[in-house]
């Protein structure tokens, strides 16, 4: 149905889209997620030509936009946006509001616009508001008026951009079960969402945006059960991130130790966690593998999960130096104290030494 190939969109010197490929399905509906300023809001205008590409071809029901003299109006048509500000208009009565593009660009007769756009009103609750005015009504049923006057253009794909941030919590609830009543119809759409809990709900495939391009595409299983990549890993599961390079035996170990304590404040770890995650770098990484290994190479990830109240610190290195050989447990002392689980693993192929350690708050 959509067919996005090499799409590119580039501000200037700033390439926000590098190279954009997937394909939309009919009666798919598609959660976009990523870490802000991925360009998740910069695909969706560039697919309904609200700020046209830099590269790159889109294809809508097998007609290129991106081809010279489209008819780009009519292939909009096709497309309907609900931002996170709802763009009513405040001087017509909520009727109006969902019959005037009907009328103007369809042709449709007052009377048909009228029945229909009862007819959605009632589909999103707020049939009996028809005759009011937008600025008497809530967030969550501007929202769910906006979502009506976008159905009222019996669009092929429906474009959610964020459409719950902007609302009270009290709101969203109901704005995301008219949503969530779109997806079970078998409307096609997209959303874009910053609420896990509302991709989970609304969407059968998940994009994963990150680098300029859909990082991982997935059935919603796959990408927030079983996503294979590190970065959408950590998204999904929120977790918070510490990187460390150990490079030499010079390494500024003082300027680590500050380093995880700014993290663990940063990301409000508990005392405890933190304590672990310091014993647990500063025994293992420079009292244990600075003074063996030749030639220290420390490559340390901290990884922190609210969720589960735990770290994981992943230690790499090259060659197969193992810490206390004898048995399978790393004969940490200091650890025995903090970590529930260590796990030794040597690859023999990239010759990389990993060891994972599971922190856990107790
Ligand atoms: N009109 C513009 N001119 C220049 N740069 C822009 C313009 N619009 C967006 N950008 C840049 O493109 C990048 C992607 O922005 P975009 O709004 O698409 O991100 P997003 O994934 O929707 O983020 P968020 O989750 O915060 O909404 C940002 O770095 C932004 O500064
Ligand atoms: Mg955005």
């Amino acid at each position: 149905m959509i067919e996005f190939r090499h799409m590119q969109k580039a501000y200037g010197p700033s390439v926000v889209l590098k190279d954009i490929n997937t394909v939309v399905n009919e009666g798919d509906s598609i959660a976009l997620i990523g870490p802000s300023g991925t360009g998740k809001s910069t695909l969706m205008r560039c697919l309904n030509f609200l700020d046209p590409p830099t590269g790159g071809q889109i294809f809508v029901d097998g007609v290129e936009l991106t081809a010279p003299g489209c008819d780009i109006n009519r292939m909009r048509q096709k497309m309907g946006m609900v931002f996170q500000s709802y763009n009513l208009f405040n001087h017509m009565t909520v009727i109006e509001n969902i019959m005037y593009a009907p009328v103007k660009l369809l042709g449709l007769s007052r009377q048909e616009a009228y029945d229909r756009g009862m007819e959605l009103l009632r589909q999103v609750g707020l049939a009996e508001r028809a005759l009011k005015y937008p600025s008497s009504l809530s967030g969550g049923q501007k929202q769910r008026v906006a979502i009506a006057r976008t159905l009222a253009m019996d669009p092929d794909i429906i474009l959610f951009d964020e459409p719950t941030s902007a609302l009270d919590p009290t709101m969203v609830g109901e704005v995301e079960a008219v949503i969530e009543d779109l997806a079970l119809s078998g409307k096609t759409m997209m959303i874009v969402t910053h609420e896990m809990r509302l991709a989970k709900k609304v969407s059968n495939r998940v994009l994963y945006m990150d680098e300029g391009i859909i990082y991982e595409d997935g059935t919603t299983e796959q990408i927030f059960e079983h996503p294979v990549k590190d970065k959408t890993r950590r998204f999904v599961r929120r977790l918070k991130v510490l990187e460390l390079n150990i490079g030499s035996r010079d390494y500024d170990y003082v300027g680590a130790a500050s380093e995880i304590e700014q993290y663990c404040f940063k990301n409000r770890i508990p005392q405890r966690l933190c304590n672990g995650i310091q014993a647990a770098v500063e025994e293992l990484c420079f009292t244990i593998l600075m003074r063996e290994l030749p030639e220290p190479k420390i490559d340390v990830v901290a990884e922190y999960s609210e969720k589960h109240e735990s770290a994981y610190i992943t230690v790499r290195y090259p060659g197969d130096f193992r810490p206390g050989s004898s048995d399978d447990k790393i004969p940490l002392k200091v650890l025995d104290v903090f970590s529930s689980t260590q796990e030794y693993k040597y690859d023999e192929e990239s010759g990389i030494s990993t060891i994972v350690i599971k922190i856990l708050d107790r």
